[in-house]
């Protein structure tokens, strides 16, 4: 049997993850292909307890690189328990997020080495890569409007605007330096045509089944 496609969804705060996730399932469901949609930190119930450890904003202390580590704590749980079995039953796997985020906010936003960030990666994940990484780029002022709005804030919704401009920039580059695997999405205009740029990455990557 054919493996499935990996397929992680990326973006800074306020991007719109998920309206377009949302779109992007109401898109291979129309294709017919099977998939499973799933998100980190978390994804099983173990991870998805470290999940609570790592938004909560009680957790003031919490280190950075402890931090880093939770992050990949969970994905090796996650990977073992749920994506890797669901890639090899020939399912594709959509998760809202994944390793570029551990680039972008452990990496950019708080400066933890790039080098160690990609062992872990290479521990945790030893060959597997996404497929195809979407990411919803966002100017940070506007993604952190929306955000505000939103009301209650996580552990790291509370961070600076620097903090989140560092992330942004961080994406950025990974697309930049990975431009094979990345489609950037810019979702400042209308819905519709944000919606229109998915549809065309959708399409590129459904053919290629
Ligand atoms: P979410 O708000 O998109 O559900 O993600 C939870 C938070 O976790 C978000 O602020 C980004 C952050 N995060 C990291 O800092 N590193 C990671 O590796 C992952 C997967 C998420």
């Amino acid at each position: 049997m054919n493996k499935g496609k990996f397929i992680t969804i990326e973006g800074s705060e306020g991007a719109g993850k998920s309206t377009n996730i949302h779109f992007i399932q109401n898109y291979l469901n129309k294709k017919n292909i099977e998939f499973i949609s799933t998100r980190e930190p978390g994804g099983t119930p173990v991870a998805e307890k470290i999940r609570d450890l790592l938004l909560d904003k009680a957790n003031t202390s919490l280190c950075d690189d402890a931090e880093l580590l939770l992050m990949f704590a969970a994905r090796s749980q996650h990977l073992n328990e749920l994506i890797i079995p669901a890639l090899e039953a020939g399912k594709w796997v959509l998760s809202d997020r994944f390793t570029d985020a551990s680039f972008a906010y452990q990496g950019g936003g708080r400066g933890l080495s790039w080098e160690k960030i990609a062992q872990l990666e290479q521990w945790v994940q030893g060959s597997l890569r996404p497929d195809a990484t979407i990411l919803l780029d966002i100017p940070v002022d506007i993604g952190m409007q929306r955000v505000r709005e939103r009301g209650e804030t996580d552990r790291f919704e509370q961070e600076q605007l620097s903090f989140f401009n560092r992330i942004r920039e961080a994406y950025l580059k990974l697309a930049n330096d990975n431009p094979e695997r990345f489609h950037v999405i810019d979702t400042q205009p209308s819905i519709e045509d944000v919606h229109k740029q998915l549809s065309v990455v959708m399409e590129k990557l459904t053919v290629q089944v």
